[in-house]
């Protein structure tokens, strides 16, 4: 797949940017913490205003690609020296006697990204169908969420501009990208080839461009919008109805995973009344054989969704009326009440009982979710393989016990009593008085099994009658992160 620029223009663009100083701690450094902080909220004010009076290279660079102004041919000129402003066609656009950015040029991390340029730096210009994304919220949040431990094989499902190959090189040995559309690949290629990176580029639809191979880690931002099934615009819309391109990723895993290997996607899925969203999700993964952790983020009104992704393509419903009102309709005729938002973590283990959990995790969590959601998987394996009486357990760092009270006859009375994690999940548990004692005693130094003994002692009843509840309960508790095993 070619990228924008030839070989040899890509390395002078490298050289300029790098010799420029025209990376995401340069610009930093250069504009200082607040306007590059405020850069991000698309707030140029200071940004203009820093580089107006001293136009060296950084400047104009930050000028043209960062606050999208058009600068001068000779200042232009300079900044991308020493590749030749001939050369360099498809990253600039001529405006008047000048010049500006025709695609986003975005210093990301120790990276670059290219793609096309955002709605806001095309103002009163809707986006094309075929417009291919920078990096968004939704980018960042998969890239976050990743699993980051070393593979031999990764692929990046909908690369668009690569953002999520990039990150896939920092700790796959060979990384593969698809993008059904051959503009996305050619802003990949020019991404890779920037950065110094080479990638498997392949043009298709999901998963065909691959059928019969298998990877350790399969990422995923999809074109998730659910809708009647709307060809939009290609980074939004699947072109399948509801939720089914989610649907069918999740059908398509068990096939596409090496033995061990995980598949992760950023998804939605549709409230339907009188439906659990929970069985809805739970059908795509019936007979699978894939454990699953399937968390739910958001939920929106189908009013506030449609508007939301309107909006995002630059389309105001006002001005839409019918697409608006054939997407609600849509929803209406399918009783559709709300949408939720959330990422979808698959491991092929080849299980006869895999373990599935498919639940809200609203709460705002403590650092990255990668490590977490690795961290889940290794406490399931803990509950599955393990002996818990035989273990260890040591309460979470940090957590904290929370009591309800309200006044009575004898003074403050408490009603209720919560566990909660003050960092990773931030889970929040309800217990009672005797699971709150055992969770007390787990201080790492003795069994559960131990624990167990005690405390039927001190309640007269039998250790096996005491087993049978505090297993489910410890359960319970470590596939929260509340009680971790001491190894
Ligand atoms: C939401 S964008 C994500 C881009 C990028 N991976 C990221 O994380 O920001 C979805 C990408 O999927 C691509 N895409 C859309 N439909 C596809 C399909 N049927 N098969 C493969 N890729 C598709 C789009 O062209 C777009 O690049």
């Amino acid at each position: 797949m070619d990228a924008l620029l030839d070989t040899a223009g890509l390395a002078r663009l490298r050289e300029a940017l790098a010799s420029a100083g025209y990376t995401a701690q340069g610009i930093r450094d250069h504009l200082g913490p607040a306007a590059t902080d405020a850069t991000a909220r698309n707030d140029f004010r200071a940004a203009l205003r820093i580089t107006e009076d001293r136009p060296g290279r950084l400047d104009t660079l930050i000028r043209l690609f960062v606050c999208g102004q058009t600068e001068p041919l000779d200042r232009v000129a300079a900044a991308l020296a020493p590749l030749p402003l001939e050369s360099a066609t498809a990253l600039l656009e001529a405006d008047g006697d000048g010049v500006r950015a025709a695609v986003e040029l975005e210093p990301y991390g120790d990276w670059w990204v290219v793609a096309d340029l955002s709605a806001g730096m095309r103002p009163g210009r809707p986006l094309p169908g075929d417009h291919v994304l920078g990096i968004g919220g939704a980018s960042t949040t998969l890239a976050a969420a990743t699993l980051r431990a070393p593979v031999g094989s990764a692929l990046d499902l909908g690369t668009g501009c690569g953002v999520q190959a990039l990150h896939l090189s920092t700790h796959a040995d060979r990384v593969t990208a698809t993008d059904v559309l051959p503009r996305a690949l050619r802003f990949a290629a020019t991404t890779a080839a920037l950065n110094g990176l080479d990638w498997e580029l392949l043009e298709g639809d999901l998963v065909a461009p691959v059928a019969g191979r298998r990877f350790d880690l399969v990422v995923s931002n999809p074109p998730f919008v659910a809708g009647p099934g709307f060809s939009d615009h290609v980074y939004r819309d699947s072109g399948r109805p509801g939720d089914a391109v989610c649907a069918e990723l999740v059908a398509a895993a068990p096939g596409l995973l090496a033995d061990g290997g995980h598949m992760q996607f950023l998804a939605n899925w549709l409230h339907v009344a009188g439906e659990s969203w929970e069985d809805r999700v739970g059908d795509w993964l019936a007979g699978t054989g894939l454990d699953a952790w399937v968390i739910q983020r958001e939920v929106s009104d189908p009013v506030g969704y449609v508007n939301l992704w309107l909006s995002d393509a630059s389309e105001d419903p006002r001005a839409q009326p019918a697409l608006a009102a054939a997407w609600l309709d849509w929803f209406d005729a399918q009783k559709v009440d709300a949408v939720g938002f959330g990422l979808v973590t698959l491991r092929a283990g080849g299980n006869d009982d895999p373990t599935v959990r498919i639940e809200d995790l609203r709460q705002t969590v403590d650092g990255p979710l990668g490590p977490l959601v690795a961290d889940w998987f290794d406490r399931q394996d803990l509950l599955r393989h393990g002996d818990l009486l035989a273990t260890r357990f040591r309460v979470a760092p940090g957590l904290r016990l929370r009591q309800e009270a309200v006044q009575g006859a004898e003074g403050w009375e408490v009603e209720r009593q919560l566990l909660a994690l003050t960092g990773g999940l931030r889970w929040i548990e309800e217990v009672d008085p005797v699971a709150l004692t055992l969770v007390g005693a787990c201080d790492g130094t003795v069994t559960l099994a131990d624990q167990v003994e005690v405390l039927a002692l001190a309640h007269e009843v039998p250790p096996a009658v005491l087993s049978e509840v505090a297993i489910p309960l410890v359960s319970h508790l470590v596939e929260r992160g509340i009680l971790l095993p001491v190894t």
